[in-house]
């Protein structure tokens, strides 16, 4: 049952597609809760970094059996960043969110997601992080696979050119020389690749709130998601 019986902590997953602005609305929420944020996009990237640094993707190949292989090596962990008001991600103690969302590691994460393997390691690690409830996760499969029962899960949407723009402007925020036309193709086929592959496709949990942000502010988010949690008892 989708619901609150008491005011305790509890799990809010929020799920949905590339760049709907999933992180920032759950890093928001988590904050104005007291709540820890888990940004599971990250571990995904951070695999995929992994994989490219240490020979699994070679000419644009993934080598499956090699990663499998290395999965038993990659140790991730988060520590919070005050500066940033979330937990940066590290990969065998190496400070990695710096590296984790360039193009490159993007037009990789797809295939490195849809591998079994890389996806039970993940989510037993993400299991382990929310058991003791007050969490806000952010992904694709957190309220269907992760926390199937979490008090409240969110399916965030936007209109692909909005989220285009948002992943855009970041990236040159950032310094990064991409292009828009760049941007569009990469999140066209993750949203392709997110919701067909075989293990825990992107899709909305049945018992799932709706939110579409295309025409919202952060501010109006936070309205919205206070409004959602005083009708389910969680305020
Ligand atoms: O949220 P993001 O764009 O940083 O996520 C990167 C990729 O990781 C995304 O294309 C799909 C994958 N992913 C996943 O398969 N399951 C999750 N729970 C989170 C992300």
């Amino acid at each position: 049952m989708n619901s609150c019986i008491d005011k305790r902590k509890i799990v809010i997953a929020v799920d949905g597609f590339s760049s709907c602005g999933k992180s920032t609305f759950a890093k928001t929420v988590a904050a104005r809760l007291g709540y820890i944020f888990i940004d599971t996009g990250a571990m995904y990237r951070a695999v995929t970094l992994y994989a490219i640094e240490h020979g699994a993707i070679v000419n644009g190949m993934l080598d499956t059996d090699k990663l499998v292989d290395m999965l038993n090596d990659i140790h991730i962990a988060f520590r919070f960043n005050p500066e940033r008001g979330a937990s940066d991600i590290y990969v065998n103690g190496e400070w990695v969110e710096g590296k984790i969302r360039t193009i490159t590691v993007s037009n990789f994460v797809s295939t490195v997601s849809s591998v079994p393997q890389v996806r039970a390691k993940l989510v037993a690690m993400q299991q382990e992080m929310g058991r003791g409830k007050g969490v806000v996760m952010d992904g694709r499969d957190i309220g269907t696979v992760v926390f199937p029962d979490a008090a409240l899960t969110i399916f965030m949407v936007a209109d692909p050119e909005v989220r285009a723009r948002r992943r855009f402007d970041e990236l040159v925020a950032k310094g990064e020389s991409v292009t828009l036309s760049e941007i569009e193709e990469n999140i066209r086929k993750r949203d392709i690749a997110d919701q067909n592959r075989t293990v825990s496709p992107l899709r909305k949990a049945d018992d799932a709130v709706v939110l579409d942000n295309s025409r919202m502010s952060l501010e109006d988010e936070m309205k919205w998601v206070e409004s959602v949690l005083h009708e389910k008892r969680c305020l």
